[in-house]
């Protein structure tokens, strides 16, 4: 089997050294936007190849060999784009792909990590595959768009990772919480986060590359987890003050809880079933 990964950043990468080690027989193509970075993806796969995912020509050279591509696309730059940035990066991406298709006979299988956000809120309550999206305007709406545009695909299997909130090593969960120690916050910290673990991104997006999965799948961590919670459980474990929550919170706020019952059905085993499950916390597992 030939695949491709467009946009090896954190999960993409993850996923590169993930098949590098695991499946060293794969033919592996990585991509990136910056011919920068050529240089060290190179040391992880068979081609690499300069590619915005908008761009045909590139696309089409990124993915001619392949019979799966996984497309791990994020916005570039490190500061948060608008939802116009997201259309750029994501809608034109997928439009570009449907177009090409006509000329990928090989290309079987597409996987895209998209996001739980595409549930909006649920004021507290389960979602699953079969809760209707509803993201609200804005960023979410643009991902569910990327996700119509994908299943309006009929030839090829596709599936759609809707992925949680990812940590891992480089972004630590302690080391992103600790700011907040002694501070005071608005609201009691009610709203429900789900996460994800970045090896369990990169391990569900290989079980589905191998199982041939097909539709929307979530892919989070086995607890949804209550903002105050997560925040106390770091702080305490790093020895650090509390937060005090000051008040009540919105109750239009109050989050979702994902399901995971389908991950769990087609058969993957959760490596960090819980945010605090594997020692995350722990300052060893800083990078
Ligand atoms: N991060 C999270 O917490 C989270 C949560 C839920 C879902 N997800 C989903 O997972 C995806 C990947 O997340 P991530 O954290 O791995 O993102 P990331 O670290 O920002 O990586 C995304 C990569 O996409 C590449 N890219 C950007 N624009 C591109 C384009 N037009 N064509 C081709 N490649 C392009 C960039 O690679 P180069 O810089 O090398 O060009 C970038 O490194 C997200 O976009 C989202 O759909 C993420």
């Amino acid at each position: 089997m030939d695949l491709t990964i467009v946009g090896c950043g954190y999960v993409g990468l993850a996923l590169a050294e993930r098949l590098q080690l695991r499946r060293p027989q794969l033919k592996l193509t990585l991509t990136t936007t910056s011919s920068e970075r050529l240089e060290h993806l190179s040391s992880l796969a068979d081609r690499v190849r300069v590619c915005d995912a908008t761009n045909p020509a590139q696309l089409l050279d990124a993915l001619r060999q392949s019979s799966s591509a996984v497309f791990c696309l994020g916005p570039k730059g490190d500061r948060q784009v608008d939802a116009n940035g997201y259309r750029h990066t994501f809608v034109n991406s997928f439009r570009c792909l449907k177009s090409l298709l006509p000329e990928l006979p090989n290309l079987r299988q597409i996987l895209y990590t998209g996001s739980c956000s595409v549930y909006g809120d649920a004021q507290g309550g389960w979602v699953d595959e079969q809760t209707p999206p509803d993201p609200g305007r804005g960023h979410g709406d643009v991902l569910l768009e990327s996700e119509q545009l994908l299943n309006s695909i009929g030839d090829r299997r596709v599936c759609i990772l809707r992925l949680g909130a990812l940590y891992g090593p480089g972004r630590d969960l302690d080391r992103r919480l600790r700011g907040l120690a002694g501070l005071e916050r608005p609201g009691s910290g009610g709203s429900y986060s789900n996460w994800l673990h970045v090896a369990d991104a990169a391990g569900a997006l290989e079980a589905a590359v191998d199982g041939e999965w097909t539709g929307v799948v979530n892919v989070v961590n086995d607890e949804p987890i209550r903002l105050r919670d997560l925040v106390e459980r770091s702080l305490q474990r790093q020895g650090l003050a509390p937060v005090h929550w000051l008040g009540q919170d919105d109750p239009s706020s109050a989050g979702r809880r994902i399901r995971n019952t389908r991950l769990k059905q087609l058969g993957y085993q959760l490596q960090h079933p819980s945010v605090d499950h594997s020692g995350v916390f722990a300052s060893s597992q800083v990078p």
